[in-house]
């Protein structure tokens, strides 16, 4: 066992042949109060890594104290700004790995004011990029996207080839990110990894309010016995990934020399509909309704159809795939908000 009770990664965890990558090295999470990015601190820490957390804290945001509670003694948090260039410029210095996850992750508020999503996601990926470039040229760098940087799709499931066409500025801000840290993996040699994820529920993310993943705030909405709404005819199809997965996806990429300079998708390969989802929701939670309700204008405008991963190139380079079905994720998320709820309502 480590300090605070952080096991470390048992022999039977996939994760297991890793450690040695990451045991003693220095890690920068930006946004690491974040939701995935805490759930990635915790495993990281439970690696045997040095992990410095960036997050700006801003409010509404997903940044939460609670969130690193498990490894709060193990991390060492710095609470400041990625468009900062001084702050970042101090901040790359040393590091083995550095995550970015930090971001306006709000696609609807992108919609009503373009601006943080300009500023935080275009131009916080460069001032991190040229930090890396002046002071560590020599880091490996991993971005997290999303699968809104297809926007409609072409064909299902989605591959890394179709056509790059975001509906929404967040979507642009995050596809903008991505081909700026290929830019500098491409022509400064500062190796990079782009993953795409998909809609990511779990433990940690913030509750407070409806505007980011829909699978979290359905779980809430059924948790406090409401009426989940479902848009549309309820038949959308979209792939959920536990976040567990998710970061073992971060972590196996960050640790493969072949998925550098490469762009992935990080999702699951069984589509799930809407309607389906609120059922499963509230048969776990064993709580909550759903009714059918339009879309609000934005909302319609925004919304890309059907969409799935393909994730047979992850699969070949890097050896992941998801494990954890939708039942057993939303058990796992249920059951950490029954136990934490006063953290995040
Ligand atoms: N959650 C998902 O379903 C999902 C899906 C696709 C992509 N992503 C991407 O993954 C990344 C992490 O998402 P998340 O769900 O953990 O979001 P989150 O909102 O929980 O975490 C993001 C963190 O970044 C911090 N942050 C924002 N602006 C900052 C700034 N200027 N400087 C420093 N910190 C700042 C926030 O305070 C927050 O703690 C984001 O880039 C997001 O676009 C998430």
């Amino acid at each position: 066992m480590q300090k605070n009770n952080i096991p470390k990664v048992p022999e039977e965890d996939r994760l297991f042949r890793y450690v040695g990558d990451f045991e003693g090295k220095n890690v920068l999470i930006t946004g690491g109060m974040g939701f995935i990015g805490s759930n990635l601190a915790i495993r990281l820490a439970g690696m045997g890594a040095k992990v410095v957390l960036l997050d700006a804290m801003i409010p509404d945001y997903g940044g939460n104290l609670f969130n690193i509670k498990p490894v709060e003694s193990m991390v060492t948090v710095n609470f400041g700004d990625i468009r900062n260039d001084n702050t970042m410029n101090y901040l790359v210095k040393e590091k083995d790995y550095i995550f970015h996850l930090a971001g306006q992750v709000c696609h609807v508020m992108s919609l009503t004011n373009p601006f943080p999503d300009i500023d935080i996601n275009i131009k916080g990926a460069a001032v991190l990029m040229e930090a890396c470039k002046k002071n560590n040229p020599g880091v490996k760098v991993i971005y997290t996207g999303t699968r809104g940087q297809y926007g409609p799709s072409v064909h299902l499931p989605v591959n890394e080839e179709a056509p790059t066409r975001p509906k929404g500025i967040y979507e642009i801000s995050n596809l903008a990110a991505e081909q700026i840290i290929k830019v500098y993996n491409d022509i400064h040699g500062i190796k990079s990894v782009m993953l795409r994820l998909t809609n990511i529920y779990g433990p940690r993310a913030q509750m407070q309010h409806h505007r980011f993943g829909v699978v979290n705030w359905f779980i809430r909405q059924a948790m406090d016995d409401e009426t989940l709404k479902i848009f549309g005819d309820g038949k959308i199809l979209r792939d959920f990934l536990f976040v567990n997965d998710c970061v073992d996806a971060i972590i196996m990429s960050a640790a493969t020399p072949e998925a550098y300079g490469e762009i992935f998708n990080v999702g699951i390969d069984r589509p799930t509909n809407f309607i389906e989802l609120a059922e499963a929701i509230i048969k776990v939670a064993g709580k909550g309704k759903w009714e059918f309700a339009p879309f609000s204008a934005e909302r319609k405008a925004q919304e890309p159809g059907d969409f799935y991963s393909d994730i047979s190139k992850i699969k070949r380079i890097i050896g992941w795939e998801p494990k954890i079905g939708l039942e057993d994720g939303l058990r796992g998320t249920i059951s950490y908000y029954e136990k934490q709820k006063k953290y995040y309502w």
